[in-house]
Parts: C-alpha cells; structure tokens; sequence
C-alpha cells in the first residue's frame, strides 16, 4: 500500500469522499475546471487564508490590506497588458474540434514517446532546448506548429491537429447595458489577477492611509482565467483565489527586497505551514518578461502530481504597473519622499500565491497511510491520517459519545457547548467509536474527545490523540485548561 498520494484522480476521489473538494455542478453533469469547497476544505481554506494574513498584516507593520472589487474598468487590462498579451497557444483537434494547450499536448507527447528525435534541421537553438527539458511554456505558436508537424503530436484522440493560435485567458462579462446580449462595446472582465486592484489603489492608499515607501499592500480575492487545461484538480482552475503582496520601494531597494520577500516567503512555508524545506524548491524563470528584474517560482514537491510545480511567483515588477497605469489614466502614480526631496515612480516586488495550491499543497503534504497492525488485513492495518499542524486542522477537538444513550449524548453536548466558543468542533455519534476515530484522523483532527458510561461517574472523559494515538483520562472541569495548554 502506497503512503503518500500517487495520483491526481486518487486525490480526488479522497478530497470528494471526506467533504473537503467537490467538482462543480455535478447534478448538471459537471462543469470543467471549477471546483467547490466542502466544510472542511473550506475551513483548511480559511485557516491558510488567515495564517498568511496574519503573516502580512498583522504581524508587520509595512503592509496594509484591501478588498478590491472583482469588475475594474476595463482600460486596467489593456494598461496591464492582458488584453494584448494574456494568453494561452491553443490548438484544435481538426475531428472534434476539442481544443488543448500546445505545450501540454506536446510534453505528453514527450513522456510517452521516449525515443523521439530531437534533430531536425527544422529545429532551432530554442526549439532544442525546449525539447531537453520538456518545457514549452513560453514558445511562440510558429515554432510549436513546427514541432507538431515535425513530431507527428496529434490530438488526445489520435487526429491531426489545426494550426496552434493564441487564445486569450480574461474571463468577458458586460455591464451596464439594457440589452442582456454580449456586447462587444460594454466589454468588461473579471480580473485576472488581484493584483490590479492594488494598483489602481496605489493613490488611495497613499494620501489616505498614512503609509511611506518602503510599504506594501496585501489582498486575498478571487481571480479568474479561461484556463483550457481542466485535467490538474484545484491546482488550475478557472476560478481561484489568489493571495497577493506588491511592495513598493525605492528603485535602490530593488535586490535586498527580493532577497528579504524570498526569505519570507520560505520561512512562511516551512515555519507557519509546516511544510519541510526539502519539498519546496525556488525555480527562476527562463526568461524574464522585459520589465521584470528578477521573477522565481516557490515551487513545492507534489507526491499526488511525481513532481515539483509553482505555489508561488516572486517577481521584482520594476515601475512596470504603476507607469502603464499612469499613463494609461493620466493620472500621477508617484512619490514623493519629503526627506530626500526626491520624486520618482516606485518600483514593485510582488509574493502571488495560489490559496487553492496551497491547500492542495498542505494536504499532500500530510496525508499518510500509515501502517498500524500486521492482521494480513489491509483495512486493519494501516489508516490514512492527515497529520496537519493543529493550527491548520478544520475540526480542532471531535466529541464522541461512546453510544446513542441520551445520558450520554447529554454529557457530550454539555462537553461540546463547553468547548466550541474557543474551538472548531464536531459532535459524531454515528458508527462503532474505532470506526469514528479513524474518521476523524483522516480529516486531520487533533483530538477526539469521548464521553463512556465512567464519565457519569467520574465526570472525567478519555482523550485520544490523533498522532501518538495515546488515550489519557482528563477531568470535565479541566478541559479548558487542557486544551488551552494544547493548542498554545
Ligand atoms: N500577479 C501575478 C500573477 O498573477 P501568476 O503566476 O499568474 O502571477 C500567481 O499567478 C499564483 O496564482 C500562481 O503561483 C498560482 O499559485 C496561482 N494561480 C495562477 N493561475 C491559477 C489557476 N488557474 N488556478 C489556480 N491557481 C492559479
């Protein structure tokens, strides 16, 4: 028996069946790439969420939150460049007229066909060096027509392939008008990215919030990207949440801050999630996009994927947003550093990460079979356990009434009240009491709390902890302290 997860359809099925990920709009037979957060996968979520926050603005005093809104006017994606230039190369199946991502149809290709021959006079410096290393990211739609052609990569279905064109990734809306058809004039998208609407606050939050270079600004919110590409559970989907710094800085500052947000970033990962050093790798990018100065990838180890791949990007932005939106409103995006007597367009560093990778991340991360007994009986022996950090867990303490007798379950909803102010908790009567421990290990619980026919007596309950699987016995009226201590 495997004891990390192997497979995305593996991770899939467990995140469905423990109420942690559902697929979007099952009864109407599904709807691609979008993905629904049950109770515990939300309260992971939230808990992420909040470790992040607390990380950047709570914890420090140079960065400010916002909720920007998801419709910004639509001169923000032409200034930010994704109207031009956010796009996927697609290439369509000539039969069904299915369409996939260029580059994926080609790394498929690549890993199944080991044998390929990469030389071909066809093939030029870039075209060979994409090959070596199985990455097409960023080659241009002619040169993956040639590799297409040249390899023979057909479709999924085995069919010849159209030629690859760009295909824009901002999701279209319209607002405003009377006329409830698409109208190309009113053309507005939701946002591709958070990040925008920090900019286009750069201003508001200058005059008005008291702040001085060197400062950041810190939002989680939802983006979303017509992403072809359905087949990579939550780690690419179409709606997402992001969680996104942008530091503005002196020109000057430009290396010591990208050194400090790597730094940062790191610890974040290892130190508040838990996660160990040895699964997390920073990638550079290949090549930088003109304005940038310096971009990595945090890219973590996943088991369910066999492969290393990006949580984050850490980008040094240069003047790059707040010059294409100053020019593109007319308004001035600068500073001015009274001290210094100096004025000039602040420069960006910016940590984006992906919430819905991070709880990706965080799950395989710690999910484990973990072996148990030596029955011969796999069911006995082993039982998966999401080891998670207490502070990540959903449920933090699960009561459990050792049977549906009402002096018992009494005792356990007095427990429970007692508890859940300062604690996520779950009450569970349902199924034999080894049954419910193992329900409650493979959700990632901590404690499990268990009300037996001693405690009408005693008035004492056993605790079960998830890791050592050790019980103790503690006294009702100890409880608080008990997990005060815990959970410290
Ligand atoms: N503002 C910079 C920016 O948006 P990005 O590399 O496109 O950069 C940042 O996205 C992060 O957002 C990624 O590292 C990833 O974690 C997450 N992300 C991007 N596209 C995603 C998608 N389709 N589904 C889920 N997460 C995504």
């Amino acid at each position: 028996m495997d004891t990390k997860l192997t497979s995305l359809d593996q991770f899939k099925s467990w995140a469905k069946e423990n109420g942690f990920i559902f697929p979007s709009s099952e009864i109407y037979g599904g709807f691609q790439a979008v993905y629904d957060f049950g109770h515990y996968g939300y309260l992971l979520k939230e808990n992420i969420k909040n470790l992040w926050q607390k990380a950047m603005w709570q914890e420090r005093d140079d960065v400010v939150s916002l909720d920007s809104g998801i419709f910004m006017h639509p001169k923000t994606w032409e200034a930010s460049g994704h109207v031009g230039g956010f796009s996927d190369v697609l290439v369509e199946d000539k039969k069904t007229h299915k369409r996939y991502r260029a580059d994926h149809l080609i790394e498929e290709f690549l890993d199944s066909n080991s044998e390929f021959e990469i030389q071909n006079s066809k093939f030029d410096e870039e075209i060979v060096t994409a090959l070596e290393k199985k990455d097409m990211d960023k080659i241009a739609p002619e040169k993956l027509a040639i590799i297409i052609q040249e390899l023979g990569v057909k479709s999924p279905d085995g069919n010849d392939l159209a030629e690859p064109r760009n295909f824009n990734l901002l999701v279209k809306s319209n607002l405003g008008t009377t006329d409830a058809t698409f109208n190309e004039e009113n053309v507005t998208y939701l946002r591709g990215e958070t990040c925008q609407g920090i900019y286009l606050n750069y201003k508001n939050v200058l005059d008005n919030l008291r702040v001085k270079v060197p400062f950041g600004i810190a939002q989680v919110g939802k983006a979303f990207r017509n992403e072809i590409v359905a087949r990579q559970f939550v780690f690419r989907t179409r709606e997402f949440e992001q969680m996104e710094l942008q530091y503005f800085i002196h020109p000057d500052m430009n290396d010591e801050v990208y050194a400090m947000w790597k730094e940062e970033r790191i610890n974040w990962y290892t130190n508040v999630l838990g996660i160990d050093k040895a699964s997390l790798k920073f990638r550079p990018h290949e090549k930088l996009i003109f304005y940038a100065k310096a971009a990595e990838d945090v890219t973590y180890n996943f088991n369910s994927m066999g492969k290393f791949d990006e949580i984050e990007g850490i980008h040094a932005r240069s003047d790059y947003d707040l010059s294409q939106h100053a020019k593109f409103s007319g308004q001035k995006l600068d500073y001015f550093d009274q001290e210094k007597g100096e004025r000039y367009t602040p420069w960006i560093v910016e940590a984006s990460c992906g919430l819905n990778r991070l709880v990706m991340m965080v799950i395989d991360h710690f999910w484990e079979n973990e072996k148990i007994d030596d029955s011969g009986d796999e069911k006995r022996d082993y039982r998966t356990v999401l080891r998670l950090p207490k502070n990540l867990a959903p449920i933090k303490v699960a009561i459990l009434p050792l049977s549906k007798k009402e002096d018992l379950q009494n005792k356990a909803h007095e427990v429970k009240k007692m508890l859940q102010s300062d604690y996520m908790t779950e009450y569970d009567e349902t199924a034999s009491i080894g049954k419910r421990y193992r329900r409650q290990d493979e959700i990632g619980t901590p404690y499990c709390v268990t009300i037996d026919f001693e405690t009408l007596e005693d008035n004492a309950v056993t605790i079960r902890d998830r890791d050592s699987m050790q019980q103790e016995r503690v006294k009702v009226d100890e409880l608080k302290d008990y997990f005060s201590e815990k959970f410290s």
